[in-house]
């Protein structure tokens, strides 16, 4: 089975265009799980431009809500993260004028920056994770530095569908650092530009145990509401 991480992030940029409390992260992370969610993702953007610190100490506060936080690898953020312990963290890339996360880490730059975090997360239990683009190179360096898991950027794989373009050539770049991922010990998880066509390509992966998905579910949810969504994205997951 491959579990559903529904990305709330856009509940939160809904909320904030009108700056009141509707409608409300919370409620969207306890009906997630409830129509069938394995977890929930936010991502705490340094700008703050979605989830909002009040929305993360809310929800870790509701231990019925499995958490997946997804934080840059900036020191604040991480002191923000140890203080309200959410299940497992991912790190992710992150550009202040992006519209959303463009691409993986670049771990060799980063190197010893992101492993002091993980290896602070781990102290305190956190499933670790590291959002990274299709490469064995990226996969190797992933396990050096002693991540749990890693997240496979699927993004370029999505707009190749979405645009009716030949997506062979990313899909066995994805599929191959699913393999050799796993062969090492680390878990697998994909996410970023999915939809219901990427989903049921992706599921093909038996090394995919998790998928995030955000934006398309949101947005889904406004016609077909988030409960069927929810539903048909876990059953095309697992069919
Ligand atoms: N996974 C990661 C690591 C992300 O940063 C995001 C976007 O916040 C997602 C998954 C979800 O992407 P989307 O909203 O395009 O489904």
């Amino acid at each position: 089975m491959k579990r559903l991480g529904v990305n709330i992030d856009h509940v939160a940029t809904l909320r904030n265009a009108r700056g009141g409390y509707h409608p409300d992260p919370l409620l969207a992370a306890k009906l997630a799980i409830k129509f069938g969610a394995d977890l929930v993702t936010i991502h705490l953007r340094e700008d703050r431009r979605h989830i909002q610190d009040q929305d993360l100490i809310k929800i870790c506060k509701n231990k019925k809500i499995p958490l997946n936080l997804e934080i840059a690898a900036n020191m604040k953020i991480l002191k923000i993260a140890l203080k309200n312990k959410p299940n497992y963290v991912c790190i992710v890339p992150e550009k202040r004028k992006e519209i959303t996360t463009e691409g993986g880490l670049n771990l060799k730059k980063n190197r010893s920056k992101i492993k002091k975090i993980l290896s602070k997360l781990k102290k305190f239990k956190i499933r670790t994770s590291l959002f990274i683009n299709p490469t064995i190179k990226n996969v190797k360096l992933s396990k050096d530095l002693k991540s749990d898991c890693i997240e496979l950027h699927t993004g370029k794989l999505s707009n190749l569908i979405k645009f009716q373009k030949d997506f062979s050539n990313e899909f066995i770049k994805i599929k191959n650092c699913a393999k050799f991922g796993n062969s090492i010990g680390l878990e697998i998880h994909a996410g970023h530009g999915m939809d219901y066509k990427t989903t049921k390509i992706l599921s093909k992966i038996n090394e995919i145990k998790e998928f995030n998905i955000g934006h398309f579910i949101i947005g889904e949810s406004i016609f077909s509401g988030f409960k069927n969504v929810i539903k048909k994205i876990k059953r095309i997951s697992n069919n």
